[in-house]
């Protein structure tokens, strides 16, 4: 079973970036742990993607047809613009799963929208790095029921 994370602009800054917000891990410390993670999960295989750029992550979605069983996703700020994302995760028609690292509903009003949402199987939001093995886990039950 192959899951692809893919996150979306600024999420390469983490470690730097608002760390009372995001946390202290860098996202190689956050990729690192997930693998770890990922190795009770019988035949699970994790593969990586980070852009700042819309398009590379609508043709990295595009490109996932028939290689990739299920995509966990932070946007981002995409999250809340992107009609182009949420477009290409319905048009592969890949599970997905939904990521933020802080529980953006309780945050400014206009990260309470999620452009994405309607596309997924479900969200996971507030935990810091601890969304990412939430959501592999629900993933992984998902793609196996
Ligand atoms: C984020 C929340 C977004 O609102 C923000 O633009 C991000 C990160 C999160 O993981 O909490 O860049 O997706």
């Amino acid at each position: 079973m192959k899951i692809l994370v893919i996150n979306g602009p600024n999420i390469n800054m983490l470690g730097v970036r608002e760390p009372e917000i995001y946390g202290k891990l860098s996202l190689e410390k956050i990729e690192n742990e997930l693998v770890e993670y990922s190795k009770q999960f019988n035949g699970v295989e994790v593969e990586f993607f980070q852009s700042n750029i819309e398009g590379e992550i609508v043709n990295k979605i595009q490109s996932s047809i028939g290689k990739i069983n299920g995509i966990i996703i932070n946007p981002a700020a995409y999250t809340h613009t992107s009609v182009a994302i949420l477009d290409a995760i319905k048009a592969v028609q890949i599970p997905t799963v939904e990521v933020h690292l802080s529980n953006v509903s309780a945050r400014e009003d206009f990260r309470k929208v999620s452009y994405i949402s309607p596309a997924c199987v479900g969200t996971v939001a507030g935990f810091k790095q601890d969304s990412y093995k939430m959501a592999l886990f629900g993933l992984y039950n998902y793609l196996n029921e």
